[in-house]
């Protein structure tokens, strides 16, 4: 190689002092060329290209009329939504359905925020990160625009004894194979193996009976508890699991998305004396991994300095948790059924510092966001430790609190889905959740198109044993 470096390096020097008294010449002569493909090109790579994938309105808007349209909704948290089919809805054109209020479903909102912003009308989204095309073979990815989540939880209010089942009864399930027998019928899948498909999948129910055949997709999700749960069938001990065993889900391809925080936010120059010094809110009884939550509950209960109350979804609950989460220095979020909840993103927008309390947490954003400019992080077992959460929180100044609320400020809007167009139809906030989600999307472009390529040089009738779809 060494002797071949001389030449070469000759002739770049040469070209260079060539373009540079081309440029010279031209300059004096002509007025500045016109944008040069590699301007182009650069501009291009500020967007992302996507195709979204044509499914009839029932698996989406469609379900919000079939869910607005019930009547006899009595889950706990359905009584915001059965206030507004009375008083708001007769005012409202089908056309701009609001997603539900209650709570247990307007938390995984990211399906109908998402869309919205793509179906805006293109004058309006000349500045957005997404850029919508009409055919698929000009995208980077195609994104699927079916309402997994509402489809679940609707099947859960009318039928709920079928909801694990696979019979025709389940119309979530029906749902479900229609997408997956839809998309997979088309050109696009069948040229990439579903690896540049995007599909919103924030409610850890939704796509219940058809996780494998969607996991070589890149999956929105809120978090990977219940597909880790699902997957790792190979360990039934998870305290001492040093390996996740799973073939659907990786932070290589998927992309973790916010909660829709539930309470309104708080802006600092609203922000006043904070008289408590830690808030937890929630249920002390959990199925799964509740267990660090239970003996936080015993540890800090009777506390100096700490609120710990039980919550509802309902309006008594929200008041609770906006007057606690703004009088508070800090939120506690110790695992719960999930790894994570919405309550980590409500207390972002109450600017309360939030406590995470997990050996391992998947949060959105990671690398565009340093969460540890504005959050605390806790090991389970120093948790544990009698006494020493506590002292631990008591040892930062007000300085650093004030510094972590003021960093907490800048990132607020980042974790915000709402875009203020009636039926959520319009383009998203630049520094809003959807876009940041599109921007991590974006980021795995480059391995998305490598798996690709080494699919299709795969002799046919092989088959590669099951490994995790790392792309
Ligand atoms: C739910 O579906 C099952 C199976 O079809 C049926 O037996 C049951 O009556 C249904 N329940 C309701 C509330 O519709
Ligand atoms: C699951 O746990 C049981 C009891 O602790 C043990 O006997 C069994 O071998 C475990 N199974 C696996 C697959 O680790
Ligand atoms: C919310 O639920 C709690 C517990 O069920 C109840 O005590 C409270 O009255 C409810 N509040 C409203 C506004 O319905």
């Amino acid at each position: 190689m060494a002797p071949k470096t001389p030449p070469l390096f000759l002739i770049l020097t040469l070209l260079s002092l060539l373009s540079l008294t081309f440029f010279y010449l031209h300059s004096t002569t002509t007025p500045p060329p016109p944008p040069t493909p590699t301007n182009a090109l650069t501009a291009a790579h500020n967007s992302i290209r996507v195709y979204v994938s044509p499914l009839p309105r029932s698996l989406n808007y469609g379900l919000l009329e079939k869910y607005w349209a019930l009547t006899s909704d009595t889950r706990v948290g359905s009584e915001v939504d059965n206030e507004i089919r009375i008083t708001l809805l007769p005012k409202l054109s089908p056309k701009s359905l609001p997603y539900p209020e209650n709570p247990i479903i307007k938390q995984y909102s990211a399906e109908y925020w998402i869309l919205g912003d793509l179906l805006a009308p293109d004058e309006l989204k000349r500045e957005s990160f997404v850029k919508r095309v009409v055919d698929s073979k000009e995208a980077d990815v195609v994104f699927v625009p079916f309402f997994a989540t509402l489809s679940a939880e609707l099947q859960l209010i009318i039928n709920k004894s079928v909801f694990r089942k696979r019979v025709e009864e389940n119309e979530d399930y029906t749902r479900q194979k229609m997408v997956v027998d839809l998309v997979k019928k088309s050109e696009a899948w069948r040229k990439s193996g579903g690896r540049d498909h995007v599909f919103v999948v924030t409610d850890p129910v939704a796509m219940w009976h058809v996780k494998d055949e969607i996991a070589p997709a890149v999956l929105l999700v809120v978090d990977f508890g219940g597909w880790y749960r699902l997957d790792s069938k190979t360990s039934n001990d998870s305290s001492s699991d040093l390996t996740i065993h799973h073939t659907q889900v990786s932070l290589l391809k998927d992309v973790i998305v916010p909660y829709t925080h539930l309470l309104p936010t708080l802006r600092i120059s609203e922000n006043k004396k904070r008289h408590t010094l830690l808030y937890f809110k929630g249920a002390k009884h959990r199925h799964r991994t509740g267990l660090v939550r239970e003996k936080l509950w015993d540890l800090l209960v009777n506390e100096d300095g700490v609120i710990i109350e039980e919550g509802f979804p309902n309006a008594t609950g929200k008041e609770q948790s906006i007057k606690g989460m703004r009088s508070s220095e800090f939120c506690l979020h110790p695992a719960g059924d999930t790894p994570t909840s919405c309550r980590l993103f409500d207390s972002i927008q109450s600017l309360c510092i939030p406590v995470i309390v997990s050996d391992s947490v998947e949060l959105p954003f990671e690398g565009m966001v340093d969460y540890l400019e504005f959050s605390v992080f806790v090991s389970v077992s120093d948790a544990m430790k009698p006494d020493w959460l506590v002292s631990h929180l008591r040892s930062y100044s007000d300085e650093q609190k004030n510094k972590f609320r003021k960093n907490m400020a800048k990132v607020q809007q980042i974790f915000q889905y709402e875009n203020g167009h009636p039926g959520g139809i319009g383009p998203a906030n630049l520094d809003g959740a959807v876009n940041y989600i599109w921007k991590k999307v974006y980021q795995k472009l480059p391995i998305i198109k490598e798996a690709v390529t080494r699919e299709r040089r795969k002799p046919s009738g092989v088959s590669v044993p099951l490994r995790c779809h790392c792309t």
